[in-house]
């Protein structure tokens, strides 16, 4: 069942591809739309099975999909192919039931930040066996934010210094991340918030602009451009 890529590696990396990807517009499942005439998710795969600390990838993928999708990765990277669920937790929840416990690393990627470098991985990874429980790669946010109330009335400027946008992947220590499913009833948009709530601390590491994530059309037009330069 375990399908290994490097045997020394100390890092699984879960991929939940189960979206549909409302946001794309109708079409097929988001991880399976084009890019430069390759899937999302063949993209996202191909990155982490080239970092070199990856002992195992999971992929969630979306229930009718399973066996297509385990058919599209074959010649791409060993993985282990799992049915997603009906929210991003859940299908992390269903991949993190495919990890060993003897992997002592754990990774949750997006395969909808297809263009995330190996060395992305590496940074997260290494951040997590240098001690850290919890890691997350982040940018400097670049607008100027504010807080809006009834009626769009602008309430105040938030300090911008002070905040962070978010990527993947987001590395835990195996056991912190399990605790937190465990625990964790509420809904989070990302895995980190989960082992927040837990009084885990999380740390940053910088973040890249490659991993931007392909959430509405314009960020295929982008992404097929950084294809092209990076
Ligand atoms: N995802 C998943 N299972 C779900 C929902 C999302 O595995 N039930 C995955 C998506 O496939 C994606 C990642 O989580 O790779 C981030 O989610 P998002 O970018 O929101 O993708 P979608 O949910 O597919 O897009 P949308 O919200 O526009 O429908
Ligand atoms: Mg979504």
């Amino acid at each position: 069942m375990t399908a290994q890529l490097n045997a020394r590696g100390d890092v699984a990396v879960l991929v939940p591809a189960a979206g549909s990807g409302v946001r794309l517009g109708p079409g097929a499942p988001k991880a399976l739309r084009l890019l430069a005439g390759e899937p999302l998710l063949v993209h996202a795969v191909r990155r982490v099975a080239a970092a070199p600390s990856v002992r195992m990838i999971v992929v969630a993928a979306p229930a009718a999909e399973v066996d297509a999708v385990r058919a599209l990765l074959e010649p791409v990277a060993p993985v282990v192919v799992v049915a997603g669920g009906a929210e991003r937790q859940d299908s992390v929840a269903a991949m993190l039931a495919a990890v060993p416990a003897g992997v002592e690393i754990v990774l949750v990627h997006d395969a909808a930040r297809a263009l995330t470098p190996p060395e992305l991985f590496e940074s997260v990874a290494a951040a997590v066996r240098g001690g850290q429980p919890a890691v997350i790669p982040v940018l400097p946010v670049v607008d100027t934010i504010k807080e809006v109330g009834p009626g769009e009335v602008v309430l105040g400027t938030v300090d911008r210094s002070v905040l962070r946008s978010v990527q993947t992947p987001q590395g835990f220590r195996h056991d912190v991340l399990a605790a937190a499913h465990r625990a964790g009833l509420d809904s989070h948009t990302d895995d980190a918030g989960m082992v927040e709530k837990s009084g885990t601390p999380v740390t940053c590491v910088p973040g890249s602009d490659l991993a931007l994530k392909i959430t509405r059309p314009l960020d295929l037009v982008i992404a097929e451009a950084l294809l092209r330069v990076a």
